[in-house]
C-alpha cells in the first residue's frame, strides 16, 4: 500500500499572541476522532445503501471510497472497466482531434482545470503537438455566461474540417451531473451546432466527437442518447458535483491531457488509508481541520488563505474555494476560503495579510521540487540591475527565500501560518491533495454540525434567472 507523501506542519500557529497553545490540537483530539468516526460511518452507510437519518440528508458520501472502487474494477475488468473505457476514449479522441473543448461549471469544471494547471506543461496549449505527447489542446467553456469568451473560442474552432486532418479537428466533452445547468447547456447547443456544420457531409462522425459525462437520466443524457454518442460516462449517484473530481468528471479530462489517472486514484486511496489510521498529531486531515477549526473558534480567524507558491496550484486553490464555500457556507456559518499565488500576490494582498485584521489563517502549500531544471539568474556585463551578486542563485532558491522570509515576517507579528509540504507535483500527489481536502471538508462539517453535502443556496439565482428568461422568451418554448 503506497504511503502519503504530504506533510502538514502547524507550528507557525503556535504563537504567544493571537495564536494557539501547542497543546490545543491534542485537547481537540477526542472531538476530531468522533467526527472521523462519523465520516467513516457515513461512507459505510452509503456503501450499504442504508437510508440516512433525516438530519444527514442529503448524504453524498459516495466520493469517499470511489477511488478504491474504480481501481478494483480496473484490476478485475481491465479495458472493460470504467477506468479502462476512460483511457480508451481519451486515446481515441487524442488520435483524431487537436482540441478538446471541455464544457462544465462548478464541480464539473474546476477539478479538470486544477489538473491541467498542476500536472501539464505551463504553456500546454501553446507548445507543439509533439511536446503535448500528441494530446489535444484543452479549452474550457460553459463555465460562465460570457459572450466575448464563447465567441472568442468559436474564432479558434475550424469551421470546415477536412477528413483526416487532425490539426483542424476538435471534439466536445460536455460535463454536467444534473444535465440541466443553463450555462453549460447553452454553450453546448451553440458549439454542437458549430461542430455539426464543420463536419459538412460527415455527420456520422458527430457522435464520435461528442463525449458526455452526466447522470443516468436528465436532459443531457436524453440529448446524448438522441445524438447516439458512442460513450456516455456516468457521474455516480451519491457523488456531489464538487466531490466528483475523481470520477469521470475529472478523470476523462485528465486522461485526455495524457495524465496517469491510475496514479491519481492511488494517491486518493493512500490518503483514505492515512485518514482512517493515523493518530491526531500525525494525521494531515485531522490536524489541518483541527487547526483551522481552533483558529476560527478561538481566535476569530474565519478567513482561510491557501497560499500557493508558484502558479501550478492556483486552480487547485480555486477548486478548494468552491468546495469549502458550497459545503460549509450554510446557516450563516462557514469560513471564507481565499486562494493566493505568491510571490505574485505579495504585491497585491501582502500588505493586508501582514498588517490587516487578525482574521486570517495562512496555509502555505510548498512544493519542494519543481518539474524543470532550475534556472540561474546568471552574470551579465549589463549589471545596472545589480543582480551579478546573485548570479549563482536559481529561481527556486529565490522562491524558497521569499517563502521563508514571508513566514518569518508573519511569525514576528504573531500572524498564524501552517505549512503543507508536497515533494513534487504529479498525479499521485494531486490525488492525495484532492482527497485530503474533500475529507477535511466533510470532517469539519461533522465537527460543527453543518451538513457538507447539498447546496440549497445555489438554487435561488437559477430559479430567478430561468423565470426572467422565460418571461421574455420570444418563441414561448
Ligand atoms: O458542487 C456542485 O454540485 C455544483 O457546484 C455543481 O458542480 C455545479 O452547479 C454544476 O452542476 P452540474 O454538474 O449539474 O451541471
Amino acid at each position: 500500500m503506497p504511503q502519503i507523501t504530504i506533510t502538514y506542519d502547524p507550528r507557525g500557529t503556535y504563537l504567544p499572541e493571537h495564536g494557539l497553545e501547542p497543546s490545543a490540537l491534542a485537547k481537540l483530539g477526542p472531538q476530531l476522532i468522533a467526527a472521523r468516526d462519523d465520516v467513516l460511518a457515513d461512507a459505510q452507510l452509503w456503501a450499504d445503501g442504508v437510508e440516512p437519518a433525516l438530519n444527514k440528508r442529503p448524504l453524498d458520501a459516495g466520493f469517499h471510497h470511489l477511488p478504491e472502487r474504480l481501481l478494483a474494477e480496473y484490476q478485475t475488468k481491465g479495458h472493460e472497466s470504467e477506468v479502462g473505457r476512460i483511457i480508451a476514449t481519451a486515446n481515441r479522441l487524442s488520435a483524431v482531434v487537436d482540441r478538446a473543448v471541455l464544457l462544465g461549471i462548478g464541480g464539473s469544471y474546476m477539478g479538470a482545470r486544477a489538473l491541467l494547471e498542476s500536472c501539464c506543461h505551463p504553456y500546454y496549449n501553446e507548445v507543439s503537438r509533439d511536446a503535448r505527447d500528441n494530446r489535444p489542446r484543452i479549452s474550457f467553456e460553459g463555465n460562465n455566461v460570457d459572450n466575448d469568451a464563447l465567441a472568442g473560442l468559436c474564432d479558434l474552432l475550424p469551421t470546415a474540417i477536412a477528413p483526416g486532418d487532425v490539426s483542424n479537428r476538435w471534439a466536445i466533452v460536455v460535463i454536467s451531473k444534473s444535465g440541466g445547468t443553463l450555462e453549460t447547456a447553452a454553450a453546448f447547443r451553440i458549439l454542437l451546432a458549430r461542430l455539426r456544420d464543420s463536419l459538412a457531409g460527415n455527420l456520422a462522425q458527430l457522435p464520435e466527437l461528442v463525449v458526455p459525462v452526466t447522470g443516468d437520466s436528465g436532459k443531457l443524457f436524453d440529448l446524448a442518447t438522441a445524438l447516439g454518442c458512442r460513450e456516455i460516462f456516468p457521474v455516480p449517484d451519491g457523488v456531489g458535483g464538487r466531490f466528483s473530481v475523481l470520477s469521470a468528471v475529472g478523470l476523462l479530462p485528465a486522461a485526455i491531457m495524457g495524465l496517469d489517472i491510475v496514479q491519481l486514484l492511488e494517491g486518493a486511496v493512500a490518503m483514505n488509508e492515512h485518514f482512517r489510521q493515523a493518530a491526531v498529531g500525525k494525521n494531515v486531515v485531522l490536524d489541518y481541520t483541527g487547526i483551522c477549526h481552533l483558529l476560527e473558534t478561538q481566535r476569530g480567524c474565519n478567513i482561510r488563505l491557501l497560499s500557493t507558491w508558484g502558479k501550478r496550484l492556483e486552480a487547485f486553490g480555486l477548486w478548494y474555494d468552491q468546495l469549502l464555500s458550497e459545503s460549509l457556507g450554510k446557516r450563516e456559518r462557514g469560513a471564507v476560503p481565499i486562494t493566493v499565488v505568491n510571490t505574485r500576490d505579495l504585491h497585491s494582498r501582502g500588505q493586508q495579510h501582514q498588517e490587516g485584521k487578525r482574521d486570517k489563517l495562512i496555509t502555505n502549500i510548498i512544493v519542494e521540487r519543481g518539474n524543470s531544471t532550475p534556472l540561474a539568474i546568471g552574470k551579465s556585463e549589463l549589471n545596472q540591475d545589480g543582480l551579478n551578486e546573485l548570479a549563482e542563485k536559481t529561481i527556486p532558491q529565490v522562491l524558497a527565500a521569499a517563502t521563508a522570509g514571508t513566514n518569518q515576517a508573519y511569525r514576528d507579528d504573531n500572524r498564524p501560518t501552517a505549512n503543507l509540504r508536497v515533494p513534487a507535483i504529479n498525479e499521485f500527489v494531486m490525488g492525495q491533495l484532492f482527497q485530503m481536502f474533500m475529507l477535511a471538508t466533510v470532517l469539519e462539517g461533522r465537527l460543527i454540525a453543518i451538513n457538507p453535502y447539498g447546496q440549497p443556496g445555489v438554487e435561488a439565482y437559477k430559479k430567478n434567472m430561468n423565470a426572467i428568461l422565460r418571461e421574455t422568451a420570444s418563441d414561448g418554448v
